[in-house]
């Protein structure tokens, strides 16, 4: 074991993962586009993006360009008293392509707190009107985060379990088709809702499901009809995952926020924001002090953050990257029938460039913790590849810049793997 993994292994819990001594976690020396390079000379194609981040691939020239000449004029500053080009820039930027009726950003630092953002500015906006509508309403399966709020509303499950009775109460439904409209009429009529959270069209961490735009716009035209506010997070949707730039854009009702985070800054930094409408912003126009909204974070809006998010935006929105897309989108769609076919697959499915699928196995176990996860990750690995499975559901979110014989090796080793098993 080398000095860097025995003080790893010495010093620090990594993210979502128990203290382990059988084995230690890959030191890198770099990265480039899809390619990251460990300390042993292997190399392996980043096929979830870092964690759905990454969307022009690693060190990428522009974005370094950009960061290195804010760097030289201004790093940080405290956001309450003052501003920057970097924040405004980006907020122009985002409500333009955003789109009506989007008018306002609050910015945060990462998923998580944009998520708490739009929670606490919806029950406030009830607050500030005197009403008394508290309660949220998610859907199951849900992932939204790990500070308390967003954990309330996400699914309750082996990440919250520890915390389950310190959590705020949550009405819950089922996604899409399965969703009871009987249940859904009963919770809006008692006028003690709040907001609806969503993950829009595929919700993430709870396995990559995957739902229709028309049976969410139905939720929503009902939230709506009783009042109700709706928070969409785009945390992992947005910048051009589901086949739109986000997400939304495949819904005739819009929501009264959109929380954006991941994606933002390219992979770079970490960024979160909160947009909303006109209609929640003019409740919080208020001289009385009660009806401030008081939230902020010592790093908010930070320019070398806000910076990676304007340039990672110029690259998005070239036509070459909308092509690579696209490309992306239909290399999915020719694998496909082949990995549908496989004996070890279940419910192959794709949404824009996420491709995923259930590995079948005969083992049972709760889905997040599924035995068969870390012999997955094992074997791609082994095979130069990077990929996390979700229990038993693995997929591919690569960023945008992956090659043609990239995505082979990608789907070459996915097919190898599931031989294996
Ligand atoms: C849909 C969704 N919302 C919120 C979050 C939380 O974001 P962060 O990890 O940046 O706090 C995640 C993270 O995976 C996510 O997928």
């Amino acid at each position: 074991m080398s000095s860097l993994h025995e003080k790893d292994h010495r010093y620090i819990l990594h993210p979502f993962s128990p203290y382990r001594h059988d084995k230690h976690n890959i030191a890198l020396t770099g990265g480039k586009g899809t390619q990251l390079y460990d300390d042993q000379g292997k190399s392996y194609i980043d096929a979830i993006g870092s964690w759905w981040v990454n969307l022009h691939g690693h060190s990428n020239p522009y974005i370094n360009k950009r960061i290195a000449q804010q760097m030289e004029e201004l790093e940080h500053v405290i956001f309450a008293g003052f501003t920057h080009a970097p924040a405004v820039n980006l907020a122009e930027k985002l409500i333009e392509h955003l789109g009506k009726p989007y008018s306002q950003i609050f910015f945060s630092d990462n998923g998580s707190t944009a998520i708490e953002v739009a929670l606490k500015m919806s029950i406030q906006y009830w607050s500030n009107l005197g009403e008394r509508r508290t309660k949220i309403l998610a859907f199951k399966n849900g992932y939204h985060g790990d500070t308390f709020g967003a954990m309330s509303v996400s699914e309750r499950d082996v990440f919250t379990q520890a915390f389950n009775e310190h959590l705020f109460y949550v009405e819950y439904i089922d996604l899409p088709p399965e969703t009871d409209f009987y249940q859904l009429r009963n919770i809006l009529e008692s006028q003690t809702v709040a907001a609806f959270i969503f993950e829009p069209l595929v919700q993430g961490a709870g396995g990559m499901r995957m739902y229709d735009a028309a049976q969410l716009d139905h939720i929503l035209s009902l939230c709506q009809s009783h009042g109700v506010l709706t928070i969409a997070d785009e945390v992992m949707t947005g910048f051009y995952r589901t086949g739109t730039l986000f997400a939304v854009h495949q819904l005739i009702h819009n929501p009264d926020f959109i929380v954006l985070s991941k994606g933002l800054t390219g992979g770079y930094f970490p960024l979160g924001v909160t947009s909303y409408t006109e209609k929640i912003a003019a409740v919080f126009r208020s001289t009385l002090p009660s009806h401030t909204f008081y939230h902020g974070h010592s790093f908010t809006a930070n320019p070398l953050s806000c910076t990676a998010a304007l340039a990672s935006l110029d690259l998005l929105l070239m036509p070459e990257t909308k092509e690579k897309i696209r490309h992306i989108e239909a290399r999915h769609q020719m694998f496909l029938p082949r990995i549908s076919k496989h004996r070890n697959v279940k419910d192959a499915r794709q949404k824009g460039v996420i491709l995923a699928f259930d590995v079948s196995t005969p083992h049972d176990g709760y889905f997040y913790t599924h035995p068969i996860k870390d012999l997955l990750y094992d074997k791609m690995m082994n095979q130069g590849v990077l990929m996390r499975p979700l229990g038993n559901v693995l997929y591919i979110l690569p960023p945008y810049c992956i090659t043609d014989d990239e995505l082979d090796q990608v789907y070459d080793a996915i097919i190898h793997t599931l031989d294996s098993i």
